[in-house]
């Protein structure tokens, strides 16, 4: 009779976590890091493998431990898509505008970039709409370097796609992009550069200059060019 009694008991035991599991409210989906597209010495020798890693894995991870706070506490932002935070960011409170715009950004600008050998050239298409918009590929670098350059503290550097279907270089303080409500210069960016000093600092220290010299040998203008004949088609 006891065994039967803690035979019971033992099977109402094993029985309670399934049941419970069974009875919950299923979890909110949350934002997740994105693995980086390649090993994280890839890019060696413009971006060294321990900035990398440090900026994904301890940066980038807690913009979006950060936004998975923030909107867990707030219902109002419940199942909105990383897109529908970030387009309209100016609305929303300083701590979602700037992880949203954190995890987004970053999520992009690994995407953005591949080993040197894998780096290759503007599609045709692209090299021409580069050649309209700047004269050349040289002279659109070098102004993409001045913007970088030229942007006070932290920040992030773009070619858009306006509305107008022209390419254009902007730069956006702390987390923003073109994508946001906020944005000075709105438009589709197909490629971005992070002048956090978190991007090069282990490497070039205060050189933003040589780092934005070195950045061109890992864009991965494959993919560029990819996000430009997106942005066209759409229009
Ligand atoms: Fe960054």
């Amino acid at each position: 009779m006891k065994r039967i009694v803690l035979s019971l008991a033992f099977a109402s035991l094993a029985a309670a976590p399934s049941l419970a599991l069974a009875q919950a409210t299923p979890a909110p989906a949350a934002f997740t890091l994105p693995a980086l597209p390649y090993a994280a010495d890839a890019l060696e020798p413009a971006i060294d493998a321990q900035t990398m890693t440090i900026h994904h894995d301890k940066h980038h991870q807690a913009y979006v431990d950060a936004l998975n706070k923030a909107v867990a506490a707030d219902a109002a932002l419940a199942g909105q898509s990383l897109e529908q935070l970030v387009a309209r960011a100016g609305t929303l409170p300083a701590v979602v505008r700037n992880n949203a715009g954190g995890h987004w950004n970053h999520s992009f600008f690994w995407k953005t970039m591949a080993s040197p050998a894998q780096a290759g050239a503007p599609s045709p298409a692209l090299a021409t709409a580069i050649a309209d918009s700047f004269g050349s590929l040289d002279t659109f670098k070098a102004a993409f370097k001045e913007a970088g350059t030229k942007r006070f503290g932290s920040g992030w550097v773009w070619l858009i796609v306006g509305a107008d279907g022209k390419l254009a270089i902007t730069s956006t303080p702390n987390q923003d992009n073109p994508l946001m409500d906020v944005a000075e210069a709105k438009g589709t960016p197909i490629l971005g550069n992070d002048v956090w000093e978190h991007a090069y600092y282990l490497k070039y220290q205060n050189r933003r200059g040589d780092y934005l010299d070195g950045w061109w040998q890992v864009v991965n203008w494959a993919e560029v060019s990819r996000r430009y004949a997106q942005a066209m088609a759409k229009r």
